[in-house]
């Protein structure tokens, strides 16, 4: 800490790491902890329902999941639909947004193109297209904009702080799995990361989450993954939040019903609090809580054609800053999930 970066990324402690890394078999170099360096990128920011959203941009796909999610949302009066409708329409959008990531999505220093097209109303519109209010939507019918591969060449924490000036912060720091790749280099006491796994390994190979990618999150030299971590800002006239969670690819869903929940009226605890389900474009299904749907809720969206499993644990850890502009008054939340149990029964 006293000699900053370099005293980390170059230098005896840098070797020291290298060597024990190739001493296990890893392939560092120690020009690769050489060159490293800490990006800053500006924020994704948009507007649903006069709320305005900044959240992390490539990357992480957090921002840009989150934001076309809602721009899917925002053709919908959703609060004058049931609530299974307006479900239905989560889901989809949600199942839209992440066909994007899979297909679109890496490092934005190894990309040609820029995806703002995906935070634009005209592009949503097209999206919900494709959306019947009353089917699911099969995957196979959602157009590749581009053919994502034509044969042969080609633990986490989130907080959330505010101090007395109203400087805010929210963080999510992720070594991936439990415990990284289980691995501290001999004598450095620094437990190595397995961010790796959120490459994508081969076209349309699932990583760990079960997330599909192709070539704009294909591995190559110098550069960085792609996220889902989603440290989110939300402000409007009510105020603002400062909110996160951990949970792999399940984070950007969380922060999404989070975001309508604090629209429909709701606090910091009901935010954390609510039942959470899931979609990610593949696996082709809603992964729920079980207290997220009641049976007849399921029995009719099943009939509308979404597959459904119900998650053996809870997901989640979601922390929350919110400020009532009216009152002036700050109130915090964590997630009920994250007290009191094991890492086993929460992920
Ligand atoms: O950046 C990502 O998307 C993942 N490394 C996050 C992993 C995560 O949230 C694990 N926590 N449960």
């Amino acid at each position: 800490m006293k000699d900053g970066h370099r005293s980390f990324y170059t230098g005896s402690f840098a070797k020291k790491m290298v060597e024990s890394v190739q001493n296990n078999g890893g392939i560092w170099s120690e020009e690769d902890l050489n060159r490293y360096k800490v990006l800053e990128r500006e924020p994704v920011r948009s507007t649903y329902k006069g709320i305005s959203i900044i959240a992390p941009g490539l990357p992480s796909s957090g921002g840009l999941v989150l934001s076309n999610a809602l721009n899917i949302l925002a053709g919908y009066e959703l609060d004058k639909l049931s609530p299974t409708t307006q479900k239905h329409l989560i889901i989809e959008s949600l199942r839209r947004a992440y066909y994007e990531r899979a297909l679109k999505m890496g490092d934005p220093d190894f990309m040609d193109n820029t995806l703002e097209f995906l935070l634009t109303p005209s592009y949503a519109a097209k999206q919900r297209e494709s959306l019947n209010i009353n089917y699911a939507t099969d995957n196979q019918t959602l157009e590749f904009a581009d053919p994502p591969y034509q044969g042969q060449g080609n633990d986490t924490t989130h907080f959330a702080v505010i101090d007395k000036f109203g400087n805010r912060v929210a963080v999510t720091q992720s070594i991936n799995f439990w415990f990284g790749s289980a691995f501290v280099p001999k004598g450095t006491g620094v437990l190595l990361n397995n961010e790796m796994d959120d490459f994508s390994i081969k076209p349309g190979t699932e990583n760990g989450y079960g997330l599909i990618g192709y070539d704009a999150n294909a591995v190559e030299p110098r550069k960085r993954m792609l996220s889902s971590m989603t440290p989110t800002f939300l402000e409007s006239d009510r105020g603002f939040v400062i909110l996160g969670t951990p949970g792999g690819s399940r984070i950007i869903s969380m922060i999404l019903l989070a975001t309508l929940e604090w629209i429909n009226g709701g606090d910091a605890k009901s935010m954390v609090s609510l039942p959470r389900f899931h979609h990610q474009y593949h696996p082709d299904y809603v992964l729920y809580e079980e207290e997220a749907f009641m049976s007849s809720e399921i029995d009719e969206l099943e009939s509308m054609g979404h597959i459904f499993k119900k998650s053996n644990r809870q997901f989640g850890n979601m922390q929350i800053i919110t400020w009532d502009q009216e009152n002036n008054k700050i109130e915090v939340a964590s997630d009920p999930r994250g007290k009191e149990k094991s890492r086993e029964e929460v992920y």
